[in-house]
């Protein structure tokens, strides 16, 4: 079938329209929407969930299970507060904020023009460091001995737990501690749907190794994680590495690679891949005053390890799949909206739908729908007409849709459609799962 790509997508346009599309079809929803919502807190729904999901255990097999140098960890999200004390984040962790004078919005420093608000041209207040820690307090006290912080990040979980990972496992640098779990950072200008929350997700990996080695894996790291955007269908001319000037290097950093998206507003951030050293190792061992070095008994030295840090968010890997995925497409006389999702992440893999809500359709539909179930994501779906359903389909991003119609009782045969091609093509019933498995993997 003739498709062709409409003209050059209008970039900001884009994300409204992705916006509109996540919540038609449940990927995600603006939190407590019926109050009016919270900023920078996103909800996802069930086809975001399974995403997210395939995200993470995309992220998991590679990084974890498909290696023999990294073991997985999962810390708590509440730590004791000296924990950000010795990180330097109660110190550090800040951004330049300034307030307009006139009506009392707030900004980062850095993303303002000028010394007054554009849009009521009020001056703006000198900039001070705002800290983005989020404070709560534990226990049934609410005073200083109690305030503790939701972790910033998931780094500090792995560090504070090296003695632990090397105690009671083999690993032994170079080595790798992977974990992935939510972080908090009270932004002060959140923004781009689930691009920049309060709320987030991280994937995030430590890899300890001995200190000459250190710029050797940072560099193989940032190759690494270049290729696993790749695999999950990222088109190569929209991502880049980009190295880190010496003057925007973290309080933490010797060096650093950001994988970097074109992102309908512009090129940012995907991935921080960071030469860390030993910046926090030393600083836990001297706060905690606990031995956080580790004895190479072949080379008869004691070295606390350096650190190599690919930092990865779930949500903006997320929204990077789906701007890449969106396409929109003139079919005949329709355009077609399509989110071309690598089948290794999409929500759903197979659709199947009876062609009409009569019998024996539908029953042979859903014992075709269970047969599948086991062996692909699927979906049973018989509501409106079938263009109708083929569109959400589309969607959704769901890359097969298996068709029973009323030759399928004599043929015993039904028609897989694909997304991309929009072809369609007659299988026996039993070789389904056999031609879908060549598809799908
Ligand atoms: N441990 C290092 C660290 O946290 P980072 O560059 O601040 O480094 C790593 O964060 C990744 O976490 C980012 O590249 C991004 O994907 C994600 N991330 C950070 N802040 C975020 C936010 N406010 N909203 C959504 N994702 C965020």
């Amino acid at each position: 079938m003739a498709t062709a790509a409409l003209p050059e997508r209008a970039r900001p346009a884009l994300m409204e329209k992705l916006v509109s599309l996540a919540k038609r079809r449940g990927f995600f929803f603006q939190s407590s929407e019926i109050y009016g919502g919270i900023q920078g807190v996103w909800d996802y729904g069930p086809l975001g969930v399974a995403l997210r999901n395939n995200i993470k255990r995309s992220w998991w097999r590679s990084m974890v299970e498909l290696r023999d140098d990294v073991v997985g960890i999962d810390a708590g999200i509440l730590m004791n507060p000296r924990v950000w004390v010795a990180s330097g984040h109660v110190q550090n962790f800040t951004d330049p904020l300034v307030e307009c004078k006139k009506c009392h919005q707030r900004f980062r420093a850095d993303q303002v023009s000028g010394p007054r608000h554009e849009a009521d041209g009020g001056e703006f207040t000198e900039a001070r460091q705002f800290n983005l820690m989020f404070k709560t307090f534990m226990g049934p006290a609410e005073d200083s001995s109690t305030q503790v912080y939701l972790r910033p990040e998931t780094a500090q979980g792995i560090f504070v737990n090296f003695a632990n990972i090397l105690n009671s496992t083999r690993m032994r640098p170079p080595f790798g501690i992977a974990q992935i779990g939510k972080a908090f950072r009270n932004e002060i200008t959140p923004g781009n749907s689930i691009f920049r929350l309060r709320e987030f997700e991280q994937m995030e990996l430590e890899y300890f190794v001995p200190p000459a080695d250190e710029m050797k894996w940072l560099d193989y790291w940032k190759e690494q994680r270049l290729e696993w955007y790749l695999a999950l269908g990222i088109r190569r001319e929209h991502l880049r590495l980009r190295a880190h000037a010496k003057d925007e290097l973290a309080h933490y950093a010797r060096g650093a690679f950001d994988v970097e998206y074109e992102f309908p507003f512009g090129w940012s951030e995907l991935e921080g891949i960071a030469a860390r050293g030993d910046f926090d190792l030393a600083a836990h061992q001297k706060a905690s005053g606990k031995d956080l070095s580790y004895f190479d008994d072949i080379i008869r030295e004691r070295y606390l390890p350096h650190v190599v840090e690919p930092s990865a968010g779930v949500d903006r890997s997320m929204l990077t799949i789906l701007i890449d995925a969106y396409h929109e497409e003139q079919v005949r006389d329709e355009q077609r909206v399509v989110l071309k999702l690598h089948p290794s992440v999409a929500p759903v893999q197979v659709a199947i739908l009876p062609l009409s809500r009569k019998e024996p359709l539908m029953a042979s539909a859903q014992a075709v729908e269970h047969e599948l179930r086991p062996f692909f994501r699927t979906e049973y779906d018989d509501t409106q007409s079938i263009g109708k359903r083929y569109r959400r389909q589309d969607e959704i991003g769901t890359p097969y849709a298996v068709t029973i119609d009323f030759e399928t009782a004599t043929d015993q045969s039904a028609t897989i459609r694909s997304r991309d091609e929009m072809s369609q093509v007659r299988v026996p019933l039993t070789g389904l799962r056999q031609a879908l498995q060549e598809r799908l993997h």
